[in-house]
């Protein structure tokens, strides 16, 4: 399968294959996030199925790497090398992306970018995007947990397949993404649930709060919660999940200020701030 090419740079765009790796390894870095570069064996399985990639005289220059939930799209990286920027290749990368998103039916794009990245909000905005929300990246030790201001009467149980579907209604997310990230097998979906054993859950617990956390990385996004003092619980039944040897986990807390001061005051500390920005996706002149 080829993609579009364009002339005017000797530019060809392409699907990724596995041999693509060392590429995508030089080039995630300039994310500028400090997430450690995922290795092989996670970028097969995680990326390498949603990334294509810029080629030029057969070395890559940049690469989108998305996902295509029931209809939206989710663009994760758009990456392109410090010396090619600047030459429409960012606008390329986005342009088959977008293809790829409406061929699978989506009318609508989302991604999130950090407030101080200029050249990126400026290609997003140049799409047709607009900002929705802020959020954080924050890391909490595990055993800071337990500072957290909490509440009780509430515990924690793995999400059936059949509660996605109002989960994701409820926290207002896109159709289908509890089902692809149900799909990874580092993830484990987890919800809230009343304590008492006795009663039958109501529609209203499956709005107590959610994460889906992976425990490779390790770090829960989304992580959702009615309010900041249901964080606690949350975590407390996703510590028995977590590896050994991570003595930390990350939480990303979207549009939720209460919760960010919440963790911090528990001893918490932001990695990153940046903001959620959506858009319907432009016609068919982007490819
Ligand atoms: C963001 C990034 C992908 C843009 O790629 P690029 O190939 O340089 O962008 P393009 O040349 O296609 O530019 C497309 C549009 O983006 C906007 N843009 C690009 N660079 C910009 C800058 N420095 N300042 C403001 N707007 C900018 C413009 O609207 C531009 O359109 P124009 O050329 O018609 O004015 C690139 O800067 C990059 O890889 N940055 C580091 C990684 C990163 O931050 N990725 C985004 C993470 S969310």
């Amino acid at each position: 399968m080829s993609g579009p090419h364009s002339d005017d740079l000797d530019l060809s765009l392409r699907p990724a294959t596995a041999d693509d790796y060392a590429g995508f390894a030089a080039l995630f870095p300039e994310l500028g996030v400090d997430d450690p570069v995922p290795d092989e064996p996670r970028w097969r399985a995680r990326f390498l199925p949603g990334t294509w990639v810029a080629a030029r005289d057969g070395a890559l220059v940049g690469y989108v790497f998305f996902e295509i939930l029931a209809g939206v799209g989710y663009v994760r990286n758009v990456v392109v090398g410090p010396r090619a920027r600047g030459l429409g290749i960012g606008r390329a990368l986005m342009g088959v992306a977008a293809a790829a998103m409406r061929a699978a039916g989506c009318a609508t794009w989302r991604l999130n970018v950090m407030p101080t990245n200029a050249p990126a909000i400026g290609l997003y905005r140049a799409l047709g995007m607009e900002r929705r929300h802020a959020s954080a990246a924050l890391v909490i030790p595990w055993d800071r947990v337990e500072a957290l201001a909490g509440e009780a009467g509430v515990s924690t149980r793995a999400i059936a397949a059949a509660e996605r579907a109002a989960i994701e209604a409820r926290f207002e997310l896109p159709r289908g993404q509890l089902d692809h990230l149900a799909a990874a097998a580092s993830v484990r979906l987890v919800r809230l649930c009343p304590t008492d054993g006795d009663t039958p859950d109501t529609p209203d617990d499956l709005g107590l709060g959610f994460a889906a956390f992976d425990v490779d990385f390790p770090g829960c996004f989304p992580f959702r919660v009615a309010r900041p003092t249901l964080a606690r619980p949350l975590l407390e039944g996703l510590r028995p999940l977590a590896r050994p040897e991570h003595t930390s986990v990350g939480v990303v807390a979207e549009g939720d200020e209460a919760l960010v001061e919440l963790l911090l005051a528990a001893g918490a500390r932001i990695r990153f701030r940046f903001v959620h920005m959506v858009g319907d996706l432009p016609g068919a002149s982007t490819t």
